[in-house]
């Protein structure tokens, strides 16, 4: 079992293990009320729910299953969880407890921000992504028509429960993703290595990537600075991905991202061919498959409207070395031509 304490807004544990063993305690030590509502999906559901709720015997448990897939994290959804949290007379001690991957981590960890002006909030992740990712840190969203998460707060969890047992479930589209987000932890910080992408169900390395992920809120909770490097490969991966028309999964996405940003970096004269290797031969652990599909013009046009981006540019993660990587903002002209390969001296 693996604790990694976050000093953030909110001071909370992550624990990783590989039982549902721990769960009883770290709930216990954060709670005050009687009262947990789960929130999951119909997917987790059918996996998990029966054996987190045998878990929490005494408490009175209020499941509340949404339909898997990005289309829960709706203003509707929401609404309807909200209704069914006032409907059992929830009340500022009770707890949400959010059972799932990253679909229902950023809706219940919203609805908790928000009913009754915040309540408890307990993240128990489900997804590879989730782990390592959505659920530390503290970013709540629901997508609106426009764009995703363009709805969302701030909110540190009270606690955050990973059984890494969970995985074993886990369709390889899914693992897949994960490993995206894993492969950009690899660049971004020299304690994961390329073996871990190959070892991304061990609670060890799943507890190093939140270690990375938690050094980087512990610095800028609010993302004024350091934590747009956690962006690093999502430029061009959105752009990826919107072209695709969402066909190609998140975290694949984030893979040709990264590609393009040691690409882009190599051209910027930051990245050195030895370093530019290293990086590719990283992301190669995850899929052979690295190269982005599209035109740079069209993934031009897709950046300039991405909500990320700043008046004449972007906010753009370059690599620097593996474990070195920098933001700069770049204006649309120099994305121009290192996208297209030409060379900063
Ligand atoms: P997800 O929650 O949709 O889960 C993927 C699929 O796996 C779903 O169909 C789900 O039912 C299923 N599933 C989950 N756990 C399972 C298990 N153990 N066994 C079998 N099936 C399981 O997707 P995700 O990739 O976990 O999360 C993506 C979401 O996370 C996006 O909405 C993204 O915007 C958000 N996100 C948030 C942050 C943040 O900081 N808040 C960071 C990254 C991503
Ligand atoms: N996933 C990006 C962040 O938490 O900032």
């Amino acid at each position: 079992m693996n604790e990694i304490k976050v000093n953030a807004s909110r001071k909370y544990v992550v624990t990783v293990a590989d039982s549902w063993e721990r769960l009883r305690k770290t709930v216990d030590s954060v709670t005050k009320g009687t009262r947990i509502a789960v929130i999951t999906d119909e997917t987790v559901a059918k996996f998990y729910l029966d054996e987190v709720t045998d878990v929490l015997k005494g408490y009175e448990i209020f499941p509340y299953a949404v339909p898997a897939g990005e289309n829960s994290k709706s203003m509707g959804v929401y609404s309807a969880v909200m209704e069914y949290l006032a409907e059992n007379s929830f009340r500022r001690d009770d707890t949400v407890l959010a059972l799932g991957g990253g679909v229902v981590g950023d809706l219940a960890a919203f609805a908790a921000s928000t009913y009754m002006r915040g309540i408890r909030l307990i993240a128990v992740p489900t997804t590879l992504l989730s782990m390592i990712d959505s659920s530390v840190g503290g970013k709540t969203a629901i997508n609106l028509g426009v764009g995703k998460n363009l709805c969302g707060t701030f909110y540190q969890p009270y606690a955050v429960y990973a059984n890494v047992k969970t995985l074993s479930t886990l369709p390889e589209r899914e693992i897949l993703c994960g490993k995206g987000e894993l492969a950009k932890y690899a660049v971004l910080s020299e304690s994961i290595s390329a073996d871990d992408i190959d070892n991304y169900n061990s609670a060890e390395v799943i507890a190093k990537c939140i270690s990375v992920k938690r050094d980087i809120v512990e610095a800028d909770e609010f993302e004024s600075g350091k934590r747009m490097l956690l962006n690093l490969g999502h430029t061009v991966g959105h752009a990826v991905e919107a072209l695709s028309d969402y066909t190609i999964p998140h975290g694949i996405c984030v893979l040709k991202g990264l590609y393009a940003a040691a690409f882009i970096s190599k051209g910027a004269s930051l990245l050195s061919e030895k370093d530019y290797s290293e990086i590719i031969d990283i992301l190669k652990r995850v899929d052979e498959d690295i190269s982005y599909g599209f035109s740079s013009e069209d993934i031009l046009k897709e950046i300039s409207v991405d909500k990320k981006s700043v008046a004449g540019g972007v906010n753009f993660v370059y690599i620097k070395k593996k474990g070195e990587c920098e933001v700069r903002k770049t204006d649309t002209e120099t994305l121009r031509r290192l996208l297209n390969g030409d060379k900063d001296n």
